[in-house]
């Protein structure tokens, strides 16, 4: 009785000395004990999104107290699966993963439950080996069709606005259909272009090797020399890299940018663009919102390991915001960014 009564009134004190100097006092992870250790691993470190997603993760570590964010840069799937290994020698408790192929979905589940840690996919959703979803892994995305859709009706509308004769006009869409994705935002903005009165059989899709700007402006190039009728382009394409290296194209054979009208997704990448002096082709960007990817998945993965509060199976993040040359700072520094 009498060890009880004193182990009770230690904690106490503990709990209050805790208190009072804002220290988390919970018994699993509190500041004198070793932080929380949770991954974050992206396949592409060298893009303002993930370099955004990265910074707000660690925004959130430092919110929740106690947390450390390991980052990890996993361009293909041999340094993905190393990574795993290295987080739990790491004593990390999971992870959050934008997949540098979704296809390696149950590789990476097997792997990670092995060493019991938790997974939360981030912007790329998991595919099983019959090429389905994984919608058990919890993910967190911007909502692909919606944004697709939108930056088709935003081209739509720039193009009514510079009285373009859709007589003159095509569509140059690069596509990168194998990851879904991709292919969500470019159905959905070809899509929009169709439903906004845009004729479907001037819409010309040229694949991409790969999602960076050499690839696209490749995909767009050999596009462009098939329709030396064509006087304006809208160019669609599931990023600001994508649109990007379309941009770079029209301008390599000649078009001014009065001709061209191209709308990225991102908005993070497009900053160097936005910020020429001289207007381009490239007209704006979709800004969906990569701080809460990284700082809502972060928080998730800290309150499924510390609390066993399961994340949702889906969390879509929506509404976007046009980017322009003339708004594209203050709409910026309005999230942060
Ligand atoms: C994909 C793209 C990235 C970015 C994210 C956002 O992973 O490759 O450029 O658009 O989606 O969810």
């Amino acid at each position: 009785m009498k060890t009880t009564k004193r182990t009770f009134f230690k904690s106490l004190a503990a709990v209050s000395i805790c208190a009072l100097f804002g220290f988390n006092a919970s018994p699993v992870y509190s500041s004198s004990e070793a932080p929380m250790k949770l991954g974050f691993l992206v396949k592409q470190p060298e893009e303002p999104w993930f370099q955004t997603e990265w910074a707000f993760a660690d925004k959130a570590a430092k919110d929740l107290g106690n947390v450390q964010i390991i980052k990890i840069a996993v361009p293909d799937g041999e340094k993905t699966l190393n990574a795993i290994d290295n987080l739990a020698a790491n004593g990390a408790k999971g992870f959050v993963i934008c997949t540098p192929d979704p296809k390696l979905g149950p590789a990476i589940m097997a792997k990670a439950r092995s060493y019991d840690l938790k997974v939360i996919a981030v912007d790329d959703q998991f595919l099983n080996a019959a090429g389905e979803p994984m919608t058990n892994v919890p993910l967190i995305m911007m909502a692909a069709t919606e944004i697709g859709q939108r930056q088709g009706e935003e081209l739509y509308k720039e193009m009514q606005n510079r009285k373009w004769d859709v007589k003159d006009t095509a569509v140059l869409a690069i596509t990168a259909d194998e990851l879904d994705t991709a292919r969500r935002r470019t159905e959905g903005s070809i899509e929009a272009l169709i439903k906004a009165g845009f004729p479907k059989e001037k819409i010309y899709k040229s694949p991409t090797k790969s999602n960076d700007i050499p690839g696209a402006l490749d995909a767009a190039n050999s596009m462009l020399v098939q329709h030396p009728e064509i006087k304006n382009w809208l160019v669609v394409g599931m990023n600001d890299n994508t649109v990007l290296g379309g941009i770079r194209a029209t301008e390599g054979q000649g078009f001014k940018p009065e001709n061209v009208i191209g709308i990225g997704i991102n908005g993070t990448d497009a900053v160097n663009e936005l910020s020429k002096p001289k207007a381009t082709g490239f007209f704006g960007s979709l800004l969906p919102s990569p701080d809460v990817h990284g700082y809502r998945s972060t928080e998730m993965l800290y309150k499924w390991i510390k609390d066993g509060v399961e994340p949702p199976k889906y969390t879509p993040i929506g509404d976007p915001v046009l980017l322009k040359r003339e708004n594209f700072k203050e709409e910026l520094l309005k999230k942060g960014l």
